[in-house]
C-alpha cells in the first residue's frame, strides 16, 4: 500500500516514520503548503516523494491513502476531497471543528465504502487498553467518577482552545473505558493572554450517575497526566508520566449499610493492598498506524472509526458552548 501525508509540522513527521516501517506500507508521498517543511521531511526521510500540490496526491492513483495532519480547520476540507477521490483517510485528533462536516465525512466514507479513522491515540496505550480489561473483568466494580488532569507548560493555539487540543485526549478515553456518550456536559475556561482559552474544566455527566470531570491547562508548570477512576469495588490511578507503575489498583472504598437518610455510623471504609498493574508498553503512534492499516488490508473497522471521531466533536461542540455560557449545562441527548 502507498500512503501520502499532508501536513508537516509538528505533528505530521512523527507519523511518517511508523509507515515507513509497517510492512505493508511500500511507498510514501507527502506535501505542505509550505514548501520549507516538505524540504525538510525530505532530508530526513529521503525515501518519501514530495508532492508540488495536493491535487497531484489525490489524482496519484498508486495513492491508496492519505493521513491528514494539517491543523483541525482544514480537516474537513482535505479529508472530503480525499474521500471523494476514493481515498482511505487517516485524520489527527479532532476530526472537525464542526458536528455537521463531521457528520458529512461520515456519510461519505460508509456511501464510498472507505475508512475513516481519526487519531484518538490515547486509547491506543497498553494502560488504558489494561484499565479497559479490568472494568471488563469486574475488577473495579460499577464506575462512580473519572477525575483527570491533563496538564503542561504549553502549546498554546492559535486556532483552537486547550478544550479541543487537549481535553480531547480525555473525551476519548472515557468514550473507551465507559462506551457510553454523556447526556450533558459543562465547562468554564480561562484565558489570560488574548488567546483561545488555555485553562479549562469540563464535566460529564452520563445516565447512571457517573460523572467525569477533566482539567486541562496550557500554564502548568508541570507536565500531569492523572486519571483516578473510582468504582464501587476498587479505585485506580493511571498516571502516564510514570515509567513503571502507571497503573495502580487500589483496593479501598466505602460500604454503606443503610439506604437513604443513612448516618455516618453506617458507612464502613475498606482499606486493602495498592497493586502495581502491568500492561502491554506498544508504542500507541506504532499500534494506531498499525490499525489503520489492518483496517484497510482485512476490510474492518478500525477501533477509532469516523463515528467515534464524530462522537468527540458532539463533546467539544458542547463543552464549547458551555464555556461561552460560562458553564451552562448543555443537554446531548
Ligand atoms: N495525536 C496527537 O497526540 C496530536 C499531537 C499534536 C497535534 N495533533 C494534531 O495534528 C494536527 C497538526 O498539528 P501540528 O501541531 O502538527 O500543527 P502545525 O501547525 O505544527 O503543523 C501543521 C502543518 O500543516 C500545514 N498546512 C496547513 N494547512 C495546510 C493545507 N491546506 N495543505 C497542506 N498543508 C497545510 C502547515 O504549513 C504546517 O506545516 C492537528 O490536527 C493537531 O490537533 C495531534
Amino acid at each position: 500500500m502507498k500512503f501520502a501525508i499532508v501536513g508537516l509540522g509538528h505533528w505530521g513527521p512523527r507519523l511518517i516514520p511508523k509507515f515507513l516501517k509497517h510492512p505493508k506500507v511500500v511507498g510514501m508521498y507527502c506535501y505542505d503548503i509550505d514548501e520549507s517543511r516538505s524540504a525538510k521531511v525530505a532530508k530526513e526521510f529521503p525515501e518519501v516523494v514530495v508532492a508540488s500540490d495536493y491535487r497531484s496526491i489525490l489524482e496519484n492513483e498508486d495513492v491508496n491513502a492519505i493521513i491528514v495532519a494539517t491543523p483541525v480547520a482544514s480537516h474537513f476540507d482535505l479529508a472530503k476531497q480525499a474521500l471523494e477521490h476514493g481515498k482511505h483517510v487517516f485524520v489527527e485528533k479532532p476530526l472537525t471543528n464542526s458536528i455537521t462536516d463531521a457528520q458529512t465525512l461520515v456519510e461519505l466514507a460508509s456511501a464510498r465504502n472507505l475508512k475513516l479513522m481519526v487519531d484518538h491515540i490515547t486509547i491506543y496505550s497498553g494502560a488504558v487498553r489494561k484499565i479497559k480489561e479490568l472494568i471488563t473483568n469486574e475488577d473495579i466494580g460499577d464506575i462512580l467518577y473519572i477525575d483527570t488532569v491533563r496538564a503542561n507548560l504549553g502549546m498554546f493555539q492559535s486556532d483552537v482552545n486547550v478544550v479541543w487540543d487537549l481535553a480531547i485526549h480525555e473525551f476519548a478515553i472515557i468514550d473507551y473505558l465507559l462506551d457510553e456518550m454523556p447526556k450533558a456536559v459543562t465547562g468554564i475556561g480561562v484565558a489570560h493572554y488574548g488567546m483561545p482559552e488555555e485553562m479549562a474544566y469540563v464535566t460529564l455527566f452520563f445516565e447512571k450517575g457517573v460523572i467525569a470531570h477533566i482539567h486541562v491547562s496550557w500554564l502548568s508548570p508541570l507536565k500531569i497526566r492523572r486519571l483516578i477512576l473510582g468504582g464501587r469495588k476498587k479505585m485506580l490511578l493511571f498516571d502516564d508520566t510514570s515509567l513503571d507503575e502507571k497503573i495502580r489498583l487500589f483496593d479501598r472504598g466505602v460500604e454503606m449499610s443503610a439506604g437513604p437518610g443513612a448516618s455516618r455510623r453506617d458507612i464502613m471504609y475498606h482499606d486493602g493492598a495498592t497493586q502495581v498493574i502491568q500492561h502491554e508498553s506498544a508504542e500507541p503512534l506504532v499500534v494506531v498506524v498499525d490499525e489503520f492499516v489492518k483496517a484497510i488490508d482485512e476490510d474492518v473497522t478500525p477501533l477509532t472509526d469516523g463515528k467515534a471521531g464524530l462522537r468527540m466533536v458532539r463533546i467539544l461542540d458542547a463543552a464549547e458552548k458551555s464555556l461561552k455560557q460560562q458553564g451552562a449545562r448543555i443537554r446531548l441527548d
